[in-house]
């Protein structure tokens, strides 16, 4: 479904990725982890389009997209979920939702889709005409991803879900994202700090190291690898 290859990505004269290879099937869910300022979000950002790659190429269900304005790359069927959520604070629920729907022109069929994240969320449901702001980092979090999901994307891209935020709360998460992915057969691209979690949710994952992958195997053999383990779980 997704491709990358040899991607090389620079901030001014400053490189951060550096030829990164990885691939995504559809109906999977692939975790990214690595340290801070490994370049996770980078590369959701080169996805999406929002921070080019100077060489290498993306390809996503059949199209070359590594040149594509970051809006034609959500019409082809790409959300982002950014670090730290980046709700509209000042749009009520149903407008955050309503931002999410904005390049559709199934217009008909938004209600629905609504519905269904209510299913998801009821809490986002009972929390409808409140203003983004007001709802807690839990309940930001699902109106964030409700909002990429509103798009009706076939790719997910998930930046930290879990920061911030109490372990039950990031449980409930954890468990809407599969939910997600199996109901949905939304493919998911998720980059977390917290490899545990992201691993133990994902079919398989990649290392991401100084902007290089490193590593990439089914998420049980990351869990069970040595130096994944002293480097990223902790034990
Ligand atoms: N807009 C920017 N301009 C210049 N450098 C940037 C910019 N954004 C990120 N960087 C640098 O690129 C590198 C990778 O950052 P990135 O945000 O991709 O890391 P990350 O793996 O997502 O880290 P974290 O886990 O802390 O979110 C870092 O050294 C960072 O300082
Ligand atoms: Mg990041």
């Amino acid at each position: 479904m997704l491709r990358l290859r040899n991607i090389n990505s620079f901030y001014g004269n400053i490189q951060v990725l550096k030829n990164v290879n990885i691939e995504i099937s559809r109906g999977e869910i692939i975790a990214l982890i690595g340290a801070n300022g490994a370049g996770k979000t980078t590369t959701l950002m080169t996805i999406s389009g929002l921070v080019p790659s100077r060489s290498g190429e993306i390809t996503f269900m059949g199209k070359t997209i590594h040149n594509m304005r970051p809006d034609r790359i959500v019409l082809l069927g790409i959300s982002q979920v950014p670090e730290g959520r980046r709700i509209f604070s000042y749009l009520t629920v149903l407008e955050n939702l309503d931002m999410g729907a904005f390049l559709r022109t199934d217009k008909k069929n938004i209600k629905k889709d609504m519905e269904y994240i209510f299913d998801l969320f009821p809490i986002l449901g009972q929390r409808r005409n409140q203003v983004g702001g007001t709802l807690s980092g839990g309940e930001q979090q699902m109106l964030a991803i409700s909002r990429a999901m509103m798009a009706r994307p076939a790719l997910l891209l998930l930046d930290e879900p879990s920061l911030g935020l109490a372990p039950l709360m990031v449980r409930q998460i954890f468990e809407i994202i599969k939910k997600i992915n199996i109901e949905n057969q939304t493919t998911v691209f998720l980059v977390e700090q917290n490899a545990n979690l992201a691993l133990k949710a994902a079919h398989r994952g990649y290392v991401m190291e100084n902007g290089r992958i490193t590593l990439s195997d089914s998420a049980e053999n990351l869990l069970s690898n040595e130096n994944v383990r002293k480097a990223y779980l902790g034990l």
